[in-house]
């Protein structure tokens, strides 16, 4: 029998979340930490990034995230701004819990922040999703990307190109360890309570006729600021989305960047409601059903490009790059860029039945969050027995 960490007196896995794209990374590996043998005690944090309803309490009740221990309330600011702040108030956090190591995930400001800050201090710093890289360091994930896989202790890959990647980098293969993929965990779990498509319209005061359409409904999302903050990129995106949208009914739920700028820059005018249908930002089982039961995804976001491939739905990328390179060979991935015409050819080819169809890559099974934790344990194991 094993002790749990507690009971030998080692401090919890203090684990971070701070954006969207943070919260269904976290749950599985939240719930694995408590299911595991012996139970590894754990503590969450909340910088606050993202802080509203939408983009983050609905998201906690549907993955059934539990309360945060500590919340940072960072909210919003410049880069520099929000990463010095989640730095500052991080801390005291890291300071009065005296944790066994702090779990980042993902490649949001309060990971590479709280990465800093205890890697500063000592505390290892478990890094799950890292070696991803776009290779375009005009993206702020990406920075964040290389500097936290370069000072994080021990680094959990979801496909075999990220080890290359950190290798290339000069990180010693003993601090990788391959586990699969945390996000399509929460996905697996979480498919059956999905939201169906006609329901989420509905509570949105929409006629769900609209989707039901002979060749379906297309599902969009955009907030990368490469697509939505350049006023030419921007009204070019809503321009084409609008030719598609007459051959296919589309759902496009809004994140508050690309709401805000649609409506700075005056470019409501090219949306035309009874076929492009605007959302806001949507949670979990709503997002989920909508992709689910879509005939294709358009996207720029990284999470979506992962999931449409374990759902098997056709997605097409609107960036000219992607860090998840195993979502386009073997997934239902294509990466098409900002271009009209490669957009609406990769369009055409799905609704005429060309679109890929792909498999499911290897680990992607439900149980990332299982091999984390058994590793977890495995690696702070010989500090508890050095007591
Ligand atoms: C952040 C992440 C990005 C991730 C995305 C998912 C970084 C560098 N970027 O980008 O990797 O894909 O989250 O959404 O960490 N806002 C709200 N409510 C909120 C939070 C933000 O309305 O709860 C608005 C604010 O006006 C804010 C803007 O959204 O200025 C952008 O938020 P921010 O966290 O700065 O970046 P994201 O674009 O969301």
């Amino acid at each position: 029998m094993t002790e749990p960490l507690a009971v030998v007196g080692m401090g919890p896995i203090m684990c971070v979340v701070g954006a969207r794209p943070n919260f269904m990374k976290m749950a599985p590996i939240l719930r694995a930490l408590a299911n595991h043998v012996p139970p590894l005690p754990s503590l969450l944090v909340h910088t606050g990034q993202h802080y509203d309803q939408d983009m983050s309490g609905r998201l906690f009740t549907d993955l059934g995230l539990p309360i945060p221990d500590i919340n940072l309330d960072v909210g919003s600011g410049s880069h520099a701004v929000q990463t010095a702040e989640v730095m500052r108030r991080f801390e005291p956090a890291l300071d009065a819990h005296r944790p066994s190591c702090v779990v980042v995930v993902g490649d949001v400001n309060s990971t590479l922040a709280c990465t800093l800050v205890a890697v500063k201090k000592g505390v290892p710093v478990a890094h799950v999703e890292a070696g991803l890289r776009s290779y375009d360091r005009q993206m702020p994930e990406e920075i964040n990307r290389v500097v936290t896989d370069q000072i994080a202790d021990r680094l959990y890959t979801t496909e075999r190109s990220a080890e290359a990647n950190l290798l290339a980098e000069g990180i010693s293969a003993e601090r990788v360890s391959f586990c699969g993929n945390v996000m399509i965990d929460s996905l697996l779990a979480n498919r059956k309570s999905a939201r169906s498509a006609a329901d989420t319209l509905r509570l949105h005061d929409m006629d769900p006729a609209v989707i039901d359409h002979p060749r379906g409904y297309g599902v969009v999302t955009l907030h990368r600021p490469s697509n939505v903050d350049d006023p030419q990129t921007l009204s070019a995106l809503l321009g084409v989305l609008g030719e598609v949208a007459k051959d296919l009914p589309l759902v496009f739920a809004l994140h508050p960047r690309t709401r805000s700028n649609i409506e700075k820059l005056g470019l409501g005018h090219l949306i035309d409601p009874a076929c492009l249908l605007l959302l806001p930002p949507q949670g979990y089982l709503e997002m989920l059903g909508l992709m689910s039961g879509a005939t294709v995804v358009l996207t720029d976001s990284g999470g979506l490009q992962e999931e449409t491939t374990a759902l098997g739905v056709p997605c097409l990328t609107l960036r000219s790059n992607t860090e998840r390179p195993i979502t386009i060979e073997q997934g239902t991935n294509t990466l098409v860029g900002t271009d009209r015409q490669a957009i609406l050819q990769g369009v055409a080819e799905i609704l005429s039945g060309r679109g890929k169809r792909g498999r499911v890559p290897e680990l992607w099974d439900g149980h990332a969050a299982d091999r984390i934790a058994s590793d977890l344990w495995r690696w702070l194991r010989p500090s508890v027995e050095d007591r």
